[in-house]
């Protein structure tokens, strides 16, 4: 049976072009076994009619602090104590802005005032609407209040833009909405996790990168968010589909992801270094292609920031630090010395030089160790080794509480 099966879910409506995907959205709740109940603002009005919604949801929408047909038959109060779950989508800026500012000039704010269930966002905007520091900010506040943001999304955007600020498509917020009820083992931690290879670049069309696939910290993501944590990943170069309910940041470079990596620090639990971060990047990157001359080419190489190290000394260090060891000998004592010297919480080794696991494959088996313990993981598919890995990441914070 769905999570959503029997929840009574109050789905707000904001002025956006996205507003047309909502009623989609209302059939497939229904289809999950949940009751709509459309709110909608004002201007939400200008992208769909109310009897689209009304005819969908078997139930009239509301939009009107001052119907007072409305009101008699069931007040504003009552509508906010009868929801179990309350999802804005599409969220305007607008709307946004007044929720993380308490506003109560409309039906559909004074609701989520009112409200005592949870509330989820699902924004929907310009993408530079939505990188706007403005916008940012009142995120930020929302989600430092329990409010749970679904997306956005990147890609083409009604404007004729391209960038982040769609709306997740509605079967996307249908898993988001049931996933986010789950009070999974590491519900209400924050994770930080850094997976894919970095790509430094040598000339516009050349670069060093690595093998790294990216699976394993796309598992340990997806788990991470099925376990009901709030997942942030840094992504180097890779062609994977980002898991259900994660924010993904995608980088290039060392440098790149570094930067990526200390934004989204404060305030983590975790950080868990999957990346395969390049040890060396060009010592300067050409800005012309560059041509072939000698027999022998020689290239200087800088050292690379140790972005992990660099976390767990960090101020805002998250209260676990787990890092990743690729190794083709003395797996155990190579492990050991990182932990140390890194200064980490947990460090996960892999043997690459064995068959069947690891960087390119869909299997893995870890060696993991702590200051006193050591655990085998696996082998097994990567999202079976990622959900034991999180396993002892969560006995590790438990532990710290
Ligand atoms: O020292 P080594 O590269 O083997 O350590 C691997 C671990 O360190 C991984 O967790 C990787 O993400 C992290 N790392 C890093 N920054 C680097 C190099 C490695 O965060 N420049």
């Amino acid at each position: 049976m769905s999570d959503l099966a029997g929840q009574r879910i109050l789905l707000g409506v904001s002025a956006g072009i996205a507003a047309y995907k909502a009623a989609d959205l209302v059939r497939r709740l229904q289809d999950a076994g949940a009751e709509v109940q459309v709110v909608m603002t004002e201007g939400a009005g200008h992208f769909v009619g109310a009897t689209t919604f009304q005819a969908l949801s078997g139930r009239p929408v509301r939009s009107s602090l001052w119907d007072e047909a409305a009101e008699a038959a069931m007040s504003h109060i009552e509508l906010a104590r009868w929801a179990s779950r309350v999802l804005v989508a599409p969220a305007s800026a607008d709307l946004i802005a007044r929720l993380a500012h308490g506003f109560a000039n409309d039906l559909l704010t004074t609701l989520c005032l009112a409200t005592d269930a949870p509330i989820a966002i699902a924004p929907a905007m310009n993408r530079l609407m939505w990188a706007n520091a403005a916008m940012q900010a009142n995120i930020e506040t929302l989600r430092a209040r329990g409010v749970a943001v679904f997306g956005p999304a990147e890609g083409d955007q009604a404007c004729g833009e391209v960038g982040a600020g769609r709306m997740l498509e509605p079967l996307e917020l249908v898993a988001c909405l049931s996933e986010s009820g789950k009070t999974g083992r590491l519900a209400g931690r924050r994770l930080l996790v850094s997976a894919g290879p970095t790509y430094e670049d040598l000339d516009p069309v050349r670069f060093l990168g690595n093998r790294s696939s990216g699976k394993m910290g796309f598992a340990l993501a997806a788990e991470a968010a099925a376990m009901g944590a709030d997942v942030t990943l840094v992504a180097g170069p890779v062609g994977l589909a980002t898991p259900v309910g994660v924010r993904r940041i995608d980088v290039r470079r060392a440098l790149e992801m570094r930067e990526a990596i200390l934004a989204a620090l404060p305030g983590q639990d975790g950080y868990i270094g999957t990346a395969a971060v390049a040890d060396y990047m060009p010592a300067e990157t050409a800005k012309q292609k560059m041509k072939k001359s000698g027999e022998v080419l020689t290239l200087e190489l800088r050292r690379t920031p140790d972005i992990l190290a660099e976390v767990a000394r960090h101020a805002q260090r998250p209260r676990c630090v787990v890092g990743f060891a690729a190794e083709t000998q003395q797996l155990a004592e190579y492990a050991r010395g990182k932990l140390r010297d890194k200064g980490l919480d947990l460090i996960a080794a892999n043997d690459v030089a064995r068959a069947g696991i690891g960087f390119e494959s869909d299997d893995n088996a870890l060696s993991v160790f702590s200051a006193d313990a050591s655990h085998e993981l696996g082998p097994g598919r990567k999202s079976l080794v990622a959900r034991q890995l999180l396993e002892l990441v969560a006995d590790f914070l438990e532990s710290k509480a």
